[in-house]
């Protein structure tokens, strides 16, 4: 069959044959026809993201949507090494796949989980959100952090604070205050801590998650309590590593938490995946997105940043 081939670590993959996975007991072999290439696609295959794989000779990504071996169309995610899902076939659990509604087509389904997996489940399973909360989403103008706005509302946020760098990306974004990451920021961050923030969905860590703690934590430490301040941590894009101060915790209502492979099970992702399908019509769920074709793979991984890219094979 022909797949993209990483045939070592940080390399772009190739676009060329690869052998059939044959499905083993409980497993399925899918015919993909949609494959999405995330950020995560990448860091694996850059081997340097925390659940890279030990050896290079595998077809990337994580998740995709096709036909199973018994004809139903489905998204399935976490495909068996070696078989990726940027291929003809990939190899999947039977117990990874959820069914894809047929008002979705193939390539829109993929792209929208893929954006939309992580808020949904930031917000569903971590932060647990409740109707008329305030959340603030910081790196608002990536794929995952502008879907985070529609997925808000759909779990009923009250308001929603946009934060990012861009500011004329910012400026289109459907949130209730936008704040733009420039020499103003800081007072325009405490200025809405100070109304009341209940949780943060950081997407990006570095400076950007530091001006934000301390925005959200300078000054506290009533004697009445302070409020709880859900803070969820999803990608590093900014930086690895930031400074906490032990007081930041201790005179604030502030909860650390993650969201991400590790800190919610697979299946429970998956469980994830197959309710944001199931209820994204209804909701007016919608990303932007290219597709192209599995061969033009090269043009897709080297492509623009701002364009989120899904790989058909079939086209
Ligand atoms: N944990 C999870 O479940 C999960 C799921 C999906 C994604 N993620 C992670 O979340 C991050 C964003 O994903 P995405 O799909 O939204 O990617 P994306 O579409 O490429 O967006 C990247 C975002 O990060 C911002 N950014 C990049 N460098 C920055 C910096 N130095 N300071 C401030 N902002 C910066 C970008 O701002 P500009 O618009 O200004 O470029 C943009 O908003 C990635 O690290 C990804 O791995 C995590």
């Amino acid at each position: 069959m022909k797949a993209a081939v990483v045939n070592a670590f940080g390399d772009p993959p190739s676009f060329q044959d690869f052998r059939e996975p044959e499905a083993g007991e409980d497993e399925t072999v899918v015919t993909v026809e949609a494959a999405a290439l995330s950020p995560i696609v990448k860091g694996l295959a850059s081997g340097r993201h925390y659940a890279s794989g030990a050896t290079a000779g595998f077809v990337p990504g994580v998740d995709g949507v096709g036909i199973d071996s018994e004809g139903r169309r489905v998204y399935f995610l976490f495909p068996k090494a070696p078989f990726g899902s940027m291929a003809e076939q990939s190899l999947v659990a039977k117990t990874m796949t959820v069914p894809v509604p047929d008002a979705l087509a193939s390539d829109r389904a993929a792209a929208l989980v893929t954006a939309a997996l992580a808020s949904w489940m930031a917000f569903s399973r971590r932060a647990r959100l409740q109707k008329g909360e305030t959340v603030l989403i910081l790196g608002a103008t990536g794929a995952s952090g502008s879907m985070a706005i529609q997925t808000a509302r759909h779990f009923g946020a009250g308001k929603v604070v946009a934060v990012g760098r861009n500011a004329a990306k910012l400026e289109r974004l459907d949130a209730d205050v936008r704040i733009a990451l420039d020499g103003h920021a800081d007072t325009a961050l405490r200025d809405q801590f100070d109304c009341g923030v209940d949780v943060v969905l950081d997407f990006v860590w570095g400076d950007a998650a530091a001006r934000v703690l301390k925005a959200a934590t300078s000054g506290r430490g009533s004697r009445m309590g302070e409020p709880r301040l859900r803070y969820v941590q999803l990608g590093t894009i900014a930086g690895d590593e930031i400074a906490i101060r032990g007081d930041m915790l201790r005179s604030t209502g502030l909860e650390l938490i993650g969201s991400g492979i590790g800190s919610i099970a697979v299946a429970e992702l998956l469980a994830g995946a197959g309710e944001l399908l199931a209820v994204a019509t209804q909701a007016g769920l919608n990303t932007q997105f290219k597709s192209l074709p599995l061969r033009a793979v090269d043009e897709a991984w080297n492509g623009d940043t701002d364009t989120r890219y899904i790989l058909m094979p079939s086209s």
